[in-house]
């Protein structure tokens, strides 16, 4: 067994802890760093060890405080290169060293975003983030960059004086820099074993607010009011997520919303989860990403995914907890509609990637295969949907939730496999394993395309949505003026999401359909990301030019992939705004983050290598 996206072993040696020491350079977008790693020999006589490092200078490596031989290899497309280190004495089983390696991040590294003044909303200082989940960690330090290993970490980051550091981490405190007094180091310790992907780094003009007895939002300041505001239901969500899985071993929970190019609507980082700006559209409908993340502080942060193949693990059981918790605070109903929504998506996933693409697997095969090509809505979607399944086979939400509380205790603060969650469901229901096995587990897991079993969702709160979206698909020119603004007024904001959702499983509205539906609702107003981005979709395929520029401009004034992948794809269907979708992109690619524009070039069919101008 062993990780395929990744060129250090975990059967051969485990690293235990980082101690960091950043300097940030502004103005070369380097990071200089030096890492120490303390590592654990699990095999005799044990005398390489491999990092993975991805377009890093490796400066100077020392072992035990003594320079050791150091050797890069040839580098991979999305592996990036390794780096073999010779160690001066054999080790036998158990013991440890302490590896330092002195290096350089470089200004194209995958995991970071530098930002020039003019991107952010200060527009005086420049800003800098980190995404390292899946690969991108080894970008920014050398290390054995597999979800199969966890290690603490401290860390001391060095920035201008005007500027602000957070990591995923717990503060500790903060010194001038002794050597430079324009600057201050910062200082993070994360005592809880993380796994590579959720270390995080974030420099700015960074202001913060108390929300919680526990928590933080942290925000350029122009958005902090307004974030704290939106976010205000956070300890809320903490305690209902406590009741459903166990203590909140984190200590604490901020919450860091980024620029608007953050690829991601939210990111589980520990002690500091980021959100994406496009969430503080004052509805707090959005406010689901939030207690999403929330639920990787148990699944996925305590509980992790050995490799990206088991990815749903990680994905999966947090829909599920995410759903655990709106049932808690708003209903099972309000549950079960959103399942639907779910089930939606994840036939979207599988209409773009195709029914017999491999990558719709539950557990897809990922040798050879970048991670994030792979990703898409198939391991949230078809992992809640197998939970959910299996929940109604063992006994319903409270019965389910019983095993799932029960999988998060045993396995925290380790990694886990397909097989090892399996084998502990049978243990688990070890009565009614006669039911079990009956799942045809094969397609589930191994099959690609929709789920053997459909389930059947309560529709309560979806049936104003069929009748409204039915009503449209159905009418002719002559109904229209039937349509009226009062349609939506009893919608909720869920509701239109799941409205235009049902418009755009069937074939495009006429162009007549969707300018009386502008003209009665006024969507185009929407500032609801979710909303805004179905509607626009929807016009596009409807071939309205006009909503051509205002679908370029949703995909380029935020970058959260979500949205922005598939608007670039919509124009670049319309066949007459090709050659705009193309060159907007080129237009926008530099100032765009660097794994955004990698898959939007490829979405595209844009030659990589001729676009960054080498
Ligand atoms: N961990 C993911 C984001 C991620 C996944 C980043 C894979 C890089 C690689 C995060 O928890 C997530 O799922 N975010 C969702 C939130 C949604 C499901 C509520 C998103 O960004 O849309
Ligand atoms: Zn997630």
């Amino acid at each position: 067994m062993s990780d395929p996206c990744s060129f250090s072993s975990f059967t051969r040696c485990l690293t235990k802890h980082l101690n960091l020491l950043l300097r940030v350079d502004f103005d070369t977008h380097v990071i200089r760093g030096k890492v120490e790693l303390t590592v654990e020999a699990l095999e005799d006589r044990f005398s390489v060890l491999t990092l993975d490092t991805r377009d890093l200078s490796i400066l100077s490596v020392s072992v035990n405080q003594q320079p050791a031989r150091f050797a890069l290899g040839a580098k991979h497309s999305f592996k990036g290169t390794p780096l073999d280190i010779t160690l001066p004495t054999h080790l036998s089983r158990g013991q440890h060293v302490v590896v330092e390696v002195t290096y350089e991040t470089s200004p194209s590294a995958s995991a970071l975003q530098w930002l020039t003044p003019e991107q952010t909303a200060g527009k005086e200082q420049p800003y800098l983030f980190s995404q390292c989940q899946a690969h991108h960690c080894r970008s920014m330090i050398p290390c054995q960059d597999s979800p199969s290993i966890k290690h603490t970490y401290y860390a001391q980051v060095s920035v201008p004086k005007d500027l602000v550091a957070v990591m995923s981490a717990v503060r500790d405190g903060q010194v001038v820099d002794p050597q430079d007094s324009s600057r201050i180091i910062y200082r993070f310790r994360q005592p809880v074993p993380i796994p590579s992907y959720l270390i995080a780094i974030v420099v700015g003009a960074l202001e913060s607010r108390q929300i919680g007895p526990r928590s933080r939002v942290w925000s350029e300041k122009e958005f902090v009011d307004k974030a704290a505001f939106e976010f205000s239901e956070t300890e809320t969500m903490l305690k209902t997520a406590e009741d459903l899985a166990g203590p909140y071993v984190w200590g604490q929970y901020d919450i860091l919303v980024l620029p608007p190019s953050f690829p991601y609507g939210g990111m589980e980082n520990p002690c500091l989860t980021f959100a994406t700006p496009t969430l503080l559209a004052g509805d707090k409908s959005l406010s689901n990403v939030i207690a999403h993340e929330i639920s990787h502080s148990w699944t996925g942060n305590l509980v992790t995914n050995k490799t990206w193949e088991h990815f749903w693990l990680n994905e999966g059981h947090t829909v599920y907890l995410e759903s655990m918790i709106g049932r808690s605070m708003h209903g099972e109903p309000f549950r079960q509609f959103k399942a639907m929504g779910g089930w939606k998506d994840l036939q979207d996933s599988v209409n773009t990637f195709g029914a017999s693409n491999r990558l719709t697997n539950l557990v897809p095969d990922l040798q050879d295969v970048d991670p994030d090509d792979a990703f898409s809505s198939v391991p949230y979607e078809k992992g809640f949907a197998l939970l959910y399944h299996l929940e109604e086979l063992m006994g319903g939400p409270e019965v389910f939730m019983g095993f799932v509380k029960s999988y998060i205790q045993l396995f925290a603060y380790s990694s886990v496999t397909t097989e090892d969650w399996k084998n502990y469901l049978f243990t688990y229901f070890k009565d009614k394993v006669e039911v079990l096995a009956q799942v045809d587990w094969n397609a589930w897991m191994f099959t690609p395309g929709m789920p053997p079993v459909k389930p059947q969702y309560d529709t309560t709160l979806a049936d104003a949505c069929i009748a409204l979206s039915q009503k449209w698909l159905k009418a002719k020119d002559q109904d229209l003026c039937s349509f009226t603004q009062s349609d939506m007024k009893t919608l909720s904001s869920h509701q239109v999401i799941e409205f235009l959702s049902l418009l755009l499983q069937e074939d495009p509205l006429p162009l007549t359909h969707v300018k009386k539906m502008q003209e009665v609702y006024n969507l185009n107003t929407c500032t609801n990301s979710e909303i805004r981005f179905r509607w626009l979709k929807l016009c596009v395929r409807s071939k309205w030019e006009e909503a051509v520029p205002l679908a370029l401009k949703m995909a380029t004034e935020q970058g959260r992939m979500k949205f922005t992948r598939p608007l670039f794809r919509e124009v670049f269907h319309f066949q007459k705004y090709r050659d705009e979708s193309l060159r907007v992109f080129a237009a926008h690619r530099a100032a765009m983050h660097p794994v955004t524009s990698g898959l939007v070039a490829k979405d595209l069919k844009v030659d990589s290598s001729s676009a960054t101008g080498l």
